[in-house]
């Protein structure tokens, strides 16, 4: 994630007007030689080989945090004391005790601060978000979202070691609920408002796997699958359905939501492309006149119209992952400078919020019970 944080530097000057120039000073990494490497092909002025002289220099404003979820807090909370603008990535921390101090720190510096929530960047999305502020969904009454992956079936795939941190519950915090859920929450509360209470379930497939540093045999902590009933502020009831064990899918994630007005419906493995069915007057919520064309409606979010493609290319020319990024730090420099972001950006605040419904979830899967949040 290092590299689209980068690139996003590097690209939104080009693609947005902005009261700020980025300028990639430092970047770190705990392996030198792959920080140097990465310096070269990004463009960074240099590398730091202690993470707190970088957070600490007088000539950097802005610090992301893009590490593995043990770490965002200290850094989160040693750039708030430094003064810094931050960018932390998702899930914001290990629990909701870490989540608190992170704000606390962040709120008591008074730092401008986003968590990376990138999909409510996407083009897509954003435009159900839209529809649903243009009452084009009308009362809500089902919230549906999936966030399904297939890459640790096999019993061989290794914990710890570059990359593998995410099967570590000492470094991860949590499985899916962290790392794939919190993205669904997150979407979720901002297209439908606040979650009211959870009843989950959560499974680990393969109880043991071998340590790749060390050999050693450990045993799993995270949570492999999750599965979740919520109950919604404004009585709209929701499923979500998480896992790394859904064959055949890739980045499978979805969100469906059905009024009494209309339906939509946004799956990140054709992103491009956003569902709306149409049914009630959004002035009057009366039914609509049928006819032939009455159905689904597979929208191509490509036009000048739809929300941050005016920056773009010509109408059907689609843009990518590494766009929500950019349009994510345009939308946070923009919120920074008292400007009107397309979208308000979630500060670490807004992203403790998320932390909580997580932690309710875990505590709802290992309780067998209902959890009702504050
Ligand atoms: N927003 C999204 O869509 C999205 C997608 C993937 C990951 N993420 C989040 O981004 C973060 C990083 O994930 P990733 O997939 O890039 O992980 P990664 O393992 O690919 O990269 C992590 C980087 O942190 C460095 N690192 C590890 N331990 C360190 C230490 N002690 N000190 C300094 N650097 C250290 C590693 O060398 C590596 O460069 C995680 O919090 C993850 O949840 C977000």
């Amino acid at each position: 994630m290092g590299r689209a944080h980068s690139n996003a530097c590097n690209q939104v000057g080009h693609f947005f007007d902005l009261p700020y120039r980025l300028v990639l000073k430092s970047c770190h990494s705990r392996n030198l030689e792959k920080a140097r490497k990465f310096q070269s092909v990004w463009g960074y002025e240099s590398v730091e080989e202690d993470w707190r002289k970088l957070v600490e220099r007088d000539d950097i404003d802005l610090v992301v945090v893009v590490t593995p979820n043990y770490l965002h807090k200290e850094m989160v909370i040693a750039a708030a004391e430094a003064g810094k603008a931050i960018i932390c990535e998702k899930p914001l921390a290990m629990n909701m005790q870490e989540a608190t101090e992170m704000v606390a720190a962040v709120e008591a510096a008074g730092v401008p601060s986003a968590v990376s929530f990138c999909y409510r960047r996407n083009p897509s999305v954003a435009l159900f978000k839209q529809l649903i502020d243009e009452n084009r969904i009308g009362r809500p009454f089902h919230y549906r979202a999936t966030y399904n992956q297939d890459y640790t079936i096999s019993e061989k795939v290794p914990v710890g070691g570059n990359s593998l941190w995410r099967l570590d519950g000492n470094i991860a915090g949590s499985g899916v609920t962290g790392d794939l859920l919190a993205h669904s929450i997150d979407t979720a509360e901002w297209l439908n408002g606040p979650i009211e209470k959870v009843c989950a379930h959560t499974e680990i497939f393969i109880k043991e796997r071998k340590n790749a540093e060390t050999g050693e045999i450990i045993t799993i902590t995270i949570d492999d699958a999750c599965m979740f009933l919520a109950v919604f502020k404004n009585g709209s009831i929701g499923t979500f359905e998480s896992t790394r064990y859904a064959r055949g899918r890739k980045n499978f994630n979805t969100m469906e939501m059905n009024g009494s007005n209309g339906a939509c419906y946004f799956n990140l493995e054709e992103p491009e492309y956003l569902q709306f069915f149409r049914y009630g007057d959004p002035e009057t919520g009366e039914k609509v006149e049928e006819d032939h064309l009455t159905g689904w409606q597979k929208i191509l979010v490509t036009n000048k119209e739809h929300p941050y493609m005016d920056r773009y290319w010509v109408p059907g020319t689609v843009i990518g992952y590494e766009h929500y990024f950019i349009n994510q730090l345009a939308d946070f420099l923009i919120q920074m400078s008292g400007g009107t972001p397309v979208y308000p950006v979630p500060t670490i605040s807004d992203a403790a919020r998320t932390q909580k419904v997580c932690d309710a979830v875990i505590q709802s899967a290992r309780e067998e019970r209902w959890i009702q949040i504050d």
